[in-house]
């Protein structure tokens, strides 16, 4: 192996992936949902399961979830009192419904307008764009949960979910 060669390699993949990204995001999809970019928010909710986007749940469902955290899907996610309206806050402002809604309206279509879901994979539209997701995948070893978005769209935690 040419060792004095390796750090340009890395550079110009690094170089070729950026310029992948800046142009898709660019081109601006319906796919692409802004990653969390709040340092604290990425710590704390990033931690167990990748930093899922604000804007692919509306307000009022982060609202019901932040007022529950000590029972958070069976597991103790709870933060102190300022953490939380800390967190809370961020996650309305960049909700489907108010700050990210032009991404992510689309992905609160057929969602009842009260209705304040806690899992993004039990949106409507989430089920829809799944259902030819056939049920070994979900059980797959390498996947196990529908909530590990990874394993499936590799570059989730960028915000992009095309196939
Ligand atoms: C202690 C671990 C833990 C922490 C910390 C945590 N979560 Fe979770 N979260 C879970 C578990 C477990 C699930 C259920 C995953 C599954 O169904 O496979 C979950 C599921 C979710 C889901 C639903 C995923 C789906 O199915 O659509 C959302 C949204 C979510 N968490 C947001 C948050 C937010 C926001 C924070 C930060 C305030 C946070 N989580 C912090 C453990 C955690
Ligand atoms: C078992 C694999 C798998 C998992 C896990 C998975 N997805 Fe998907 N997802 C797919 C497939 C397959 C499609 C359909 C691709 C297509 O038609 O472009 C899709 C489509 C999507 C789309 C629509 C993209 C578009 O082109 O409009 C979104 C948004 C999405 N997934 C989000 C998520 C999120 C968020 C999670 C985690 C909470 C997740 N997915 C977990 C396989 C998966």
């Amino acid at each position: 192996m040419n060792i004095p060669y390796r750090p340009l390699a890395l550079g110009l993949v690094a170089l070729a992936f950026s310029a992948v990204v800046l142009q898709r995001a660019q081109a601006g999809g319906d796919d692409y949902f802004p990653p969390v970019v709040d340092p604290l928010v990425k710590e704390e909710c990033g931690s167990c399961h990748i930093a899922f986007a604000p804007s692919m749940l509306p307000a009022r469902s982060w609202k019901r979830m932040m007022a529950n955290l000590s029972d958070h899907f069976g597991d103790d996610a709870s933060v102190d009192a300022d953490t939380a309206a800390r967190i809370s806050s961020y996650l309305v402002t960049n909700a489907a419904d108010t700050g990210g809604k032009r991404y992510s309206s689309k992905l609160l279509r057929g969602l009842a307008p009260n209705s304040a879901p806690l899992r993004i994979t039990e949106l409507p539209k989430w089920v829809r764009e799944h259902r030819e997701v056939p049920a070994w995948e979900w059980k797959h070893k390498d996947v196990r949960t529908k909530a590990n978005c990874v394993a499936c769209h590799a570059d989730a935690e960028q915000g992009f979910y095309e196939d």
